[in-house]
């Protein structure tokens, strides 16, 4: 819950990381059965601090895509219900848009233009936002988006599902030195599979002693300094592409946002190496998804092209973001 597009009143957020977990990852079916069963709850959760509920609210913003199409619809169809019994005016927003401007909901200093390097589970994407409502994507990932990597690299060591957090944490005690990983650099956009292989690699040339019964490095040394080398490889692949964007474009003010924002290596990297420059990286509640940053984009949205026609469909590509 929003008020005036930048303050947040409320920004609940129901995890299915439990649920998925003992699966190694998400489950599609799972995930929309669940969106179902809490999305009301959620609402009404987010409804709280507003005295009159319902009755104060002005606008609906939802998430269209991309995602997953299941819960994409819960969503989709929930929102278009609520507006349409009270008669209020909705917005189908990226999700994409919402991670771009999550950044702005999280510093009230900034406003475009700005670059934001958008790190998640399924994109990584430098994008410029030249105005409200007006992104230009100047970079992407040729293969496996970055968090991608991270989930899948988490898999290779042993490490459990979300990837990201499980890597950070175990990379605290490693030595990145240890196991050296190459870096792919390319002119225009971003490569995280060949880091990946390098990793699969490392862990096959230990040789059948060191590994387990599953295949995974048995010793934990090991998996923390291959943590540690996979970490600082991805952060200085995604830094490298980042400061090419900025130079290309002359950037004044760059964003970190998206669920890989929430690694500690990258925001202090980030902070470091633009430190001339203003650099936002949003608190974590608003890097991994949430529905306050949807809000953000959605009342730029609402103010710029106004509310969408109802019976809108979710988009699962849409790769809009603004
Ligand atoms: O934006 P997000 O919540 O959902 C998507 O839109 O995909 O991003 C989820 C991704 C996952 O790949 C997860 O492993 C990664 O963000 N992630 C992290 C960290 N926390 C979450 N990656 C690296 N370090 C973290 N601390
Ligand atoms: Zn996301």
């Amino acid at each position: 819950m929003l008020h005036d597009g930048r303050t947040i009143l409320s920004n609940v957020v129901s995890s299915q990381i439990a649920m998925h977990a003992p699966h190694g990852g998400v489950v599609p079916e799972l995930a929309s059965r669940a969106h179902l069963e809490n999305i009301a709850d959620v609402v009404d959760t987010a409804l709280r601090p507003l005295p009159g509920g319902l009755d104060d609210v002005d606008a609906v913003a939802v998430t269209r895509g991309p995602g997953l199409v299941g819960c994409l619809l819960v969503g989709a169809l929930y929102a278009q219900s609520l507006a349409a019994a009270r008669g209020l005016p909705i917005v189908g927003v990226s999700h994409l848009a919402g991670h771009v401007y999550s950044a702005w909901l999280a510093d009230a200093a900034l406003e475009p233009p700005y670059l934001a390097l958008v790190v998640s589970g399924g994109h990584t994407d430098c994008v410029e936002l030249r105005e409200h409502g007006v992104a230009v994507r100047l970079m992407s990932t040729r293969d496996d988006a970055v968090g991608e990597a991270f989930d899948k690299v988490a898999r290779l060591l042993g490490l459990p599902y979300p990837g990201g957090p499980a890597i950070q944490r175990v990379a605290e005690g490693g030595d990145a030195r240890r196991f050296p990983l190459p870096r792919t650099r390319l002119p225009d956009g971003f490569s995280f599979s060949g880091l990946k292989t390098a990793v699969r690699y490392a862990v096959r040339d230990l040789g059948p002693a060191q590994l387990s019964a599953e295949g995974v490095p048995s010793d934990p040394t090991v998996v923390a300094s291959l943590a540690a080398s996979f970490q600082e490889a991805a952060v200085d692949q995604l830094l490298a592409g980042l400061e090419q964007a900025a130079h290309h474009t002359g950037a004044e003010r760059i964003a970190v946002v998206g669920g890989v924002a929430a690694n500690r290596a990258l925001r202090e990297a980030v902070r470091q190496r633009f430190s001339g420059l203003q650099v936002v990286v949003p608190p974590l509640a608003l890097c991994t998804d949430n529905a306050a940053m949807v809000g953000a984009a959605g009342w730029q949205r609402l103010r710029l092209r106004g509310p969408d026609v109802p019976g809108f469909d979710a988009d699962p590509g849409l790769a809009e973001f603004a």
